[in-house]
């Protein structure tokens, strides 16, 4: 499985022109950082594997980038390098499910308003929001009221109807929505380019058959390269992918 995660993660969208299908989210962003009146909260609600957390470290670079704040991060800079591996200090990835408790709560009211530590903002990244506890979301709120210079938070939920509407009303939201199955099979067969692999119409259809049912991108994309990564091994190949199926979510956590 190492190498399939090696590759999800190789095309993990690195700039705003990488994300596909969510054209409204990254114009929205673009236009609002150039014009320098970008929001300290964000909510960015979708199905799984359709770009949030990808856009939100698309954004930590933004405001981070050397060159910045820029609508094109140029990726090369120690701010740009260290927020795609995940060692940037200021770029703070919680998962709520497992971090959302009061002592979380409290950690978060009294580290958000300090400076940040090496780069321009701090970025808060909340994946599954709607886990927080209420200790975690009375937090937020207090922070939202006086926003500190500085941090700014993007909220991820796969489930928005289940976030409080207090916190919803002082966020600008964004709707990630599926991607359409044209757009998926360019983005594959950009993909399969990159690597060297000629996708095959079989492989096609198998992974057209795929988005129907699961449709999240990071799911077709892993199953996708793994058919082409392993097509060449002989014939009885498809059945097997087909019997390796599994319900997107469970595999990663990302
Ligand atoms: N809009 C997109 N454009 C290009 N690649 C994408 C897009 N969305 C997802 N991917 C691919 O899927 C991987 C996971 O995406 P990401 O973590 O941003 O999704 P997510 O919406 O945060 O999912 P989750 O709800 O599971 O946290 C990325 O590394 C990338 O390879
Ligand atoms: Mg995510
Ligand atoms: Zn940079």
């Amino acid at each position: 499985m190492a190498e399939e995660v090696a590759l999800y993660r190789k095309y993990r969208p690195q700039t705003p022109d990488e994300v596909i299908g969510q054209e409204h989210v990254v114009r929205a962003l673009v236009g609002a950082i150039r014009e320098g009146r970008l929001s300290h909260a964000f909510l960015f609600c979708g199905p799984r594997g359709t770009g949030k957390t990808s856009t939100a470290r698309i954004l930590a670079r933004m405001v981070n980038c050397e060159r910045g704040p820029t609508a094109e991060p140029c990726g090369v800079c120690e701010q740009c390098v260290r927020i795609r591996d995940g060692s940037h200090l200021d770029v703070v990835e919680i998962d709520a499910a497992s971090h959302g408790g009061v002592d979380d709560a409290r950690e978060l009211r009294e580290r958000a308003p300090t400076a940040p530590a090496m780069g321009r903002e701090k970025v808060y990244i909340i994946d599954e929001a709607q886990r927080l506890s209420r200790e975690a979301f009375d937090a937020l709120l207090k922070i939202f009221e006086e926003p500190p210079r500085g941090v700014r938070f993007v909220l991820a939920t796969t489930e928005p109807h289940k976030m409080p509407p207090t916190i919803v009303g002082r966020c600008q939201r964004f709707d990630f929505r599926r991607v359409s199955t044209d757009v998926l099979s360019d983005h594959l067969e950009w993909v399969a380019k990159q690597e060297g692999l000629v996708l095959a119409g079989k492989v096609m259809v198998m992974v057209m058959k795929l988005t129907q049912i699961y449709f999240s991108i990071v799911w077709i994309m892993d199953r996708g390269l793994w058919i082409m990564r392993h097509r060449k091994k002989g014939s009885g190949l498809l059945r097997r992918v087909e019997d390796t199926l599994v319900p997107p979510g469970s595999r990663f956590a990302a």
